[in-house]
């Protein structure tokens, strides 16, 4: 079974952010496979930095879209991914600096967070867009 494992209840709006969210999971699982087998530092450090290039503009696409949904807590939201980009160049710093222990702890940081963030946190994009659909239908009904 893989490491990070795609599931149901993290698809939060059948479109592109699923795609990202995807695509995130696959590469923790590329780079959990390099850590593991105790690929060369050199394999392990591109992989993570493709990995935070990656995130920072899922992140960066995921408040935009939150932003055109008028999606009422994008402060907060932005708050959290700024947080989790700040704990991914720390733990790239480290590796950098030839920590002999941060490889194992890369793939547990990236899904521990991401997986928890999806489900909950990004989850209330889902229900908030589930919400407006909803009044806006009942509106169109009230209006015919
Ligand atoms: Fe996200
Ligand atoms: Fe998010």
């Amino acid at each position: 079974m893989a490491y990070f494992v795609w599931a149901d209840d993290m698809v939060i709006d059948n479109g592109l952010i699923d795609e990202d969210h995807r695509k995130l999971v696959e590469q923790v699982n590329t780079l959990h496979t390099a850590t593991t087998e105790g690929r060369g530092n050199e394999i392990v450090a591109t992989l993570l930095a493709q990995i935070i290039a990656d995130t920072a503009e899922h992140l960066r696409h995921e408040e935009h879209e939150m932003g055109l949904a008028h999606f009422p807590d994008l402060e907060r939201h932005k708050d959290t991914h700024q947080l989790f980009l700040n704990q991914l160049y720390q733990l790239q710093k480290k590796h950098q600096s030839g920590s002999i222990t941060v490889a194992s702890e890369l793939s547990t940081a990236l899904r521990d967070w991401l997986s928890l963030h999806i489900r909950r946190n990004d989850k209330e994009l889902r229900i908030f867009l589930e919400k407006k659909r909803r009044t806006d239908r009942a509106l169109v009904r009230a209006l015919k």
